[in-house]
């Protein structure tokens, strides 16, 4: 008899496909997400469990299912998962590393870019019909990146991508990281990067950029004290997690005009409530967590994911395994 396997989700097909060949397959059919009790409920007799970063994967959800063995996430941050309570219980999590770092740098570039010269401002300007001067020489004055200071917060596969694509654009690189990793030399000797605490990073940077994951030490890293350090004018971009910033605090620099403008992929609460105060501001672009969102990259997370699966589901180490701790 073949396994049984949940998943929260549609994922692209080549990756769905894979899992429901290999095992007996509920594919949740909304885009709603289920809520703990229908994971509960659909996934109460499977081995494996498919998930999306907004499936919070508590010890409630573990504790209920005693057929579980593997949880394969579908994504590189797997904080809404109680990993200590899965090694626990001997369940195996996987997540999908590395397929998605380019293609999140590639967004945190477009946001310091659009953020930095107004792009999304300029382009509701033009459509309401406010351009009415041929050429205005204080019209839509943004910041410069062409040598600014790029401040990186998390020097891991995505700060070190970031870090590459800045190369082109003469910038200066802080960056700010809790231990030498095989990235962090590369970026100093190649890539003009240099390794700063934290209160340096934000009181010299033009421009900065978060990369790391949520974790209890990372909740709120920024808030009012530390948009206080930054810079008059300086430009904040978030694709990582949105709880790495205190949202209140972040509103408040920018609606003074302290901070010039902030890119924004994450939120606290995703999705961003329709009263978020943030959703008021001009000088905020805001898109909704679409960092790995490209074709490709998309297809080929819901292969990893579905490799992990299969792999964890046939007693083997999983490729992307995150609780190396469950074969010991
Ligand atoms: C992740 O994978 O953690 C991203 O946030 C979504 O792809």
């Amino acid at each position: 008899m073949k396994q049984r396997v949940f998943v929260t989700r549609k994922l692209p097909d080549e990756g769905l496909r894979m899992i429901t060949k290999a095992f007996d397959t509920l594919v949740w059919p909304s885009d709603v997400p289920p809520s703990t009790q229908e994971i509960i409920q659909n996934a109460e007799d499977c081995e494996g469990l498919v998930t999306l970063l907004s499936d919070p994967i508590g010890r409630d959800v573990i504790e209920m299912l005693p057929k579980l063995k593997v949880i394969s996430q579908y994504a590189v941050g797997y904080d809404n998962i109680d990993v200590p309570f899965a090694s626990n219980r001997k369940v195996v999590v996987t997540n999908t590393p590395g397929v998605l770092t380019e293609t999140t740098a590639d967004l945190a570039w477009a946001l310091i870019m659009a953020a930095t010269r107004r792009i999304v401002e300029a382009d509701e300007y033009v459509r309401n019909g406010n351009w009415n001067v041929a050429w205005g020489p204080e019209l839509l004055l943004g910041s410069d990146i062409f040598d600014a200071t790029l401040g990186i917060i998390g020097m891991g596969r995505i700060g070190s991508a970031v870090a590459k694509r800045a190369a082109g654009f003469k910038m200066n690189i802080l960056y700010h990281t809790r231990s030498e990793n095989e990235y962090t030399k590369e970026i100093e000797l190649q890539y003009n990067g240099t390794r700063a605490d934290l209160h340096t990073l934000l009181q010299k940077s033009d421009i900065i950029s978060l990369h790391i994951p949520l974790s209890s030490e990372t909740y709120h890293l920024l808030g009012e004290r530390e948009f206080k350090l930054m810079k008059q004018g300086a430009v904040i971009v978030n694709t990582s997690r949105g709880a790495v910033i205190d949202e209140e605090a972040l509103f408040k620099a920018l609606e003074s005009g302290h901070l010039g403008a902030a890119g924004l992929d994450v939120f606290n609460q995703e999705p961003i409530q329709k009263n978020n105060p943030l959703m008021k501001l001009q000088n905020v672009i805001l898109t909704p967590h679409i960092g790995s969102a490209s074709v490709k990259t998309r297809t080929t997370m819901a292969i990893m994911c579905a490799q992990n699966l299969i792999a964890a589901l046939n007693g083997e180490k999983p490729p992307n395994l995150v609780n190396p701790e469950v074969f010991d």
